[in-house]
């Protein structure tokens, strides 16, 4: 890993700062899914699906990348590679929002497909703020033609593709919302802080962290009356979203021509 560290202290909160906020945030989520001290708070299993998105999420912030981050130790040409791989998972993302709401059937509990068309509404525009990231980072349109996923940034597009055409509507709402979305703000941050040390562009960074944390919560009403088998099914896609988001930040930390080597090699 080749290492241009700044002495400067970081601006970018630890760990525990960042998880202090964003579950402080869902500490006062009702099961209506608006913030107020004077309504209960979430209990049972909608709870406990909950906490254990906060322990895993606890788990993912020890990652490196993380580290690396606060640390400035990402140099410039790593940063844009992360950029692209953002870029090609928004693009994966859009057509998983969009699948969700075209696969609604009668059958289907209309709350979730209300949920899935407000996501929808909200990330609409990502992509394009993605591209213009890049174009303004020094991409050329040529190469942002070319550019394609790594092999796990394509797994977690499979593995969530695969949640929304074989899970129920609402497993699928709580991978696509409650998991993506609590590691979206937290991602964004941190790559925002790393990105602003190379003086790059962090418009599209800086709006998903800002509104991930209103998304993360979205839908969150609908965990009021679970079934054993969705808790079940719910609780194996958490483990697994946060278990393969670990895979995807180490490749992304991989120079090319060393995931190249290990694929040849596999
Ligand atoms: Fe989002």
């Amino acid at each position: 890993m080749q290492s241009q560290a700044r002495s400067a202290p970081s601006p970018l909160q630890g760990p525990s700062k960042q998880k202090k906020n964003i579950d402080a945030t869902f500490d006062r989520m009702p099961l209506d899914g608006r913030p107020s001290s004077r309504r209960p708070r979430m209990a049972g299993k909608g709870a406990a699906l909950m906490e254990l998105i906060r322990t895993e999420n606890e788990a993912l912030l020890t990652h490196r990348y993380f580290d690396l981050c606060r640390s400035g130790a990402l140099d410039r040409g790593q940063a844009l590679e992360i950029v692209k791989q953002l870029f090609c998972f928004s693009v994966c993302f859009e057509r998983l929002l969009t699948l969700r709401i075209a696969r609604h059937s009668a059958w289907m509990d209309p709350r979730t497909l209300r949920v899935a068309r407000e996501h929808l509404r909200e990330e609409l525009g990502h992509v394009d703020m993605f591209r213009k990231c890049l174009r303004e980072n020094g991409v050329s349109s040529e190469e942002l033609a070319r550019l394609s996923p790594k092999m796990f940034t394509t797994a977690l597009f499979g593995y969530l593709l695969a949640t929304v055409l074989h899970e129920t509507d609402l497993v699928a709402n709580v991978a696509m919302i409650s998991v993506m979305e609590r590691i979206g703000v937290h991602f964004f941050r941190a790559t925002s802080v790393m990105l602003k040390r190379h003086d790059m562009q962090t418009d599209a960074v800086d709006q998903h962290a800002e509104e991930d944390e209103g998304h993360a919560t979205m839908g969150l009403e609908l965990l009021t009356s679970l079934e054993r088998r969705t808790l079940m099914d719910c609780r194996r896609v958490i483990t697994d979203l946060y278990r393969l988001m670990g895979h995807v930040l180490d490749e992304w930390l991989t120079p090319e021509r060393q995931s190249n080597e290990r694929l040849a090699a596999a």
